[in-house]
C-alpha cells in the first residue's frame, strides 16, 4: 500500500527514506564474507515500527477510497504570491474564532435552558458550579467580540488589497453575507441570558431593525414573535443562534475557502507583475498555439493575441 506522505507530498518534497525505515535495510548488505552481518532486528523493533506506520497506513487506506490527496496536495502546495504577510493570517483567525465558537457553544448548550424562568438561573448555575463553566462561557462571550473584531479588519484587508475585484467578486458577496450572519449571531446570543441588559438590548436592536425600510416592520414582529419580547422570542433567538445560523455560516464558510483555493490569493498591490517573457523565434509551435506565425517581433499569437511562447515554468516549448 503507498504511504500517505507519498500520495500527498509532490516528487520533489517528498522525504528519502533513511537505513532503518520501512523498506530500507537497517544496516547495508555485507560487502563480503570479512564484514559483520546485518544486525538482527528484533520482533519488538519489526512491532514498534508497524505500529509507527499503522496511522498513515489507516489514512492510506481511507484516502483509496475518497482519493482526497489529490485535492489535499493542490491545496496544500498551492502557490501564493510574492510579499503575502501578517495582514493574510486575518481569514485563517476568523476561521479559528468561529471554530473556537461552536466548540464552546456545544458544551453552553448542554447546560443553558432556553426558558424565560430558568435561561439566567441555568447562565449563573454554568458560572457558578459546573466545571471550567465560567472559563468557557467567557471564551464564548469573549469569543463573540473577537470574531467581530477579526471579521472587520479580514474585510479590510481584502478590500485595501483589492482582492473584491475579477474574478472574486462572487467571494466577497459571500463575504458580506458571511458578515452580516456573524452580527445577526451576535445579536441574537445577546438575549439568551436573559438578564436585564441583554433584555433592554434586545428590545432596541429589535426596534432599530423595526425602522428599515419596507421589509423593517416585518422583520422586527418576527423577530419579537408576539406583541412583546418573551418566551417565544427567546425560543426564536436560541433556534437561529445555535441551528440556523451556524449552518449557514459553516456552508458559507466551506464556499468562501473552495473559491479562495481554486482562484488563488491575491498579491499584495505594492508588488510588481513579472515582465512577460519575450519568446525566442521557432519553428516548431505547441499544439494550442495558433499557427497564425509571428509578430514582427517574434512572438506568436492565440486568436490574435500575443502569448508568451514559453511553458508556464520557463521552458521552451518541445
Ligand atoms: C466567517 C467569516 C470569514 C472567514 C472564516 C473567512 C476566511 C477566509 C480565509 C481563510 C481566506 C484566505 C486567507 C486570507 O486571505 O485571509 C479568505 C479570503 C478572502 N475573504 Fe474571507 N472570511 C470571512 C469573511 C469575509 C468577509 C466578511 C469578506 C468581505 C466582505 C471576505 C472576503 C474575502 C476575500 C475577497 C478573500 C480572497 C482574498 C484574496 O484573494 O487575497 N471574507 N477568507
Amino acid at each position: 500500500m503507498p504511504k500517505l506522505s507519498d500520495l500527498l507530498f509532490p516528487a520533489p518534497l517528498r522525504k528519502t527514506p533513511k537505513p532503518g525505515e520501512s523498506g530500507v535495510p537497517k544496516t547495508p548488505a555485507p560487502q563480503n564474507l570479512k564484514d559483520e552481518p546485518p544486525e538482527q532486528q528484533t520482533e519488538y523493533g519489526r512491532l514498534g515500527e508497524k505500529a509507527l506506520e499503522a496511522p498513515t497506513e489507516a489514512l492510506a487506506w481511507v484516502d483509496q477510497r475518497m482519493a482526497a490527496s489529490g485535492f489535499l496536495t493542490g491545496m496544500l502546495f498551492r502557490k501564493v504570491p510574492k510579499g503575502t504577510n501578517w495582514f493574510y493570517t486575518l481569514g485563517s483567525a476568523t476561521l479559528i474564532a468561529f471554530i473556537v465558537q461552536a466548540i464552546t457553544g456545544v458544551f453552553l448548550a448542554m447546560f443553558y435552558t432556553p426558558s424565560t424562568t430558568q435561561a439566567y438561573t441555568s447562565i449563573a448555575h454554568i458560572n457558578n458550579d459546573v466545571f471550567l463553566g465560567q472559563f468557557v462561557h467567557g471564551m464564548h462571550k469573549w469569543g463573540a467580540s473577537v470574531m467581530v473584531i477579526l471579521i472587520f479588519l479580514h474585510m479590510g484587508r481584502t478590500f485595501f488589497f483589492g482582492a473584491y475585484k475579477y474574478p472574486r467578486e462572487l467571494n466577497w458577496v459571500i463575504g458580506v453575507v458571511l458578515l452580516i450572519l456573524t452580527m445577526t449571531m451576535a445579536f441574537t446570543g445577546y438575549l439568551l441570558p436573559f438578564d436585564q441588559r441583554s433584555y433592554w438590548a434586545s428590545i432596541v436592536g429589535i426596534n432599530i431593525n423595526g425602522t428599515g425600510p419596507i421589509v423593517g416592520p416585518y422583520l422586527s414582529d418576527f423577530l419579537r414573535a408576539g406583541p412583546e419580547v418573551g418566551a417565544t422570542t427567546l425560543s426564536r433567538f436560541y433556534a437561529i443562534h445555535m441551528l440556523l445560523l451556524p449552518g449557514a455560516i459553516i456552508a458559507l464558510i466551506g464556499a468562501h475557502l473552495y473559491l479562495v483555493v481554486k482562484l488563488g490569493t491575491t498579491a499584495p498591490p505594492w508588488t510588481k507583475a513579472d515582465k512577460p517573457r519575450v519568446a525566442e523565434p521557432t519553428t516548431n509551435l505547441e499544439a494550442g498555439v495558433s499557427g497564425n506565425g509571428y509578430r514582427p517581433n517574434g512572438a506568436p499569437t492565440i486568436a490574435g493575441v500575443q502569448v508568451d511562447a514559453n511553458h508556464g515554468d520557463g521552458t521552451a516549448p518541445a
